[in-house]
């Protein structure tokens, strides 16, 4: 099989790529120097060029609090973008794999969002993602969506990274707790888009770990799981405003997987030990504890 992702010196891209080089595939993990998703020439060259059966495209605006400003720039790289990647995996045949967001929900929910639930972004960030969304099922008939939340993993910032790393500078942390969601570890989603991938189940996922929490929660988790005693102090949103709204709820029910006959990603808070101690052995981090 030839796998090309897109994104790929991105969080989720260079995970992807480490669990993807287990198998004997041919891989063209490309970063936006060698694609550039907003150029139309460049793109239809590469994917012509290296005429892969899969794309997983994971490039995208991330910038959340900034999109408010730069709309144009996050749908240029989201809608676009994804446009143009779509439009050429369908010329070509190939499986389309587009990474969404649970920011494509308004986060009113009291359960968990089903992929029939109607997506009704509250930011520039979420409505460019669903922009994505849209061009995939325009162009390409053998397309996965999936959407995921709260990514954290070795490559790249996450909140798991910034709260070890406050943790050296504070004995206490102010975290929220009225906004409840789903972390997901890259190296779980990564397992599942190759699953996925290699199939014919095309349609609309969510994937996230499985459980919920506040990222209170998950942050009194991460310092439990690193043994540290750094007290976390429960905020409300109101208390720590961000340009960009965030969902008060945004957990999604992982029941395609399941229908589908895939595995459901881990609970979050046995990814989150893996993930620190996968920490602790590759950036030899040592916590006081
Ligand atoms: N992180 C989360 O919590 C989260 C939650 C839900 C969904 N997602 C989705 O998951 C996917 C992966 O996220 P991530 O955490 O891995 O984000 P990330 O670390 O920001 O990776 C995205 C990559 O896309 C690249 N990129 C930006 N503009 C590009 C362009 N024009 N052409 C090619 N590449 C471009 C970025 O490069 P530069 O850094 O050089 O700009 C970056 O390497 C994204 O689709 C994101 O929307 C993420």
């Amino acid at each position: 099989m030839r796998v090309l992702v897109t994104g790929a010196k991105g969080q989720l891209g260079q995970d992807l790529i480490v669990h993807i080089e287990k198998y004997p595939w041919a891989i063209y993990g490309l970063g936006k120097a060698e694609l550039d998703i907003t150029n139309v020439e460049q793109v239809s060259k590469v994917i012509t060029g290296f005429n892969p059966d899969v794309i997983i495209h994971t490039a995208a605006y991330t910038k959340v609090d900034q999109a408010e400003k730069d709309r144009d720039d996050a749908f240029r790289v989201n809608g676009e973008g994804t446009k143009n990647i779509a439009k050429a995996a369908a010329s070509i045949g190939a499986k389309f794999c587009y990474i969404s967001t649970d920011y494509v929900f308004d986060g009113e929910n009291k359960i968990p969002y089903s992929t029939e639930d109607k997506p009704n972004p509250q930011t520039v960030y979420g409505e460019s993602k669903l922009a994505g969304e849209k061009y995939t099922k325009q162009y390409c008939e053998k397309y996965f969506i999936v959407r995921t939340s709260w990514v954290f993993g070795l490559y790249g910032n996450n909140f798991v990274k910034t709260m070890l790393r406050l943790a050296k500078e504070k004995d206490e942390i102010g975290v929220v707790h009225d906004q409840t969601g789903s972390p997901t570890y890259t190296a779980d989603l990564a397992k599942f888009l190759i699953e996925l991938v290699q199939s014919e189940k095309y349609g609309t996922y969510h994937a996230s770990n499985s459980g919920q929490c506040t990222w209170y929660e998950f942050a009194k988790e991460i310092f439990k799981q690193a043994g540290l005693d750094t007290k976390v102090i429960a905020l409300t949103t109101d208390q720590f405003p961000r340009p960009a709204n965030r969902p008060k709820y945004s957990v999604m029910a992982n029941s395609t997987i399941e229908n589908n006959g895939f595995q459901i990603l881990p609970h979050w808070k046995e990814s989150t030990q893996l993930f620190i101690e996968v920490l602790k052995e590759k950036e030899k981090v040592f916590y006081k504890g």
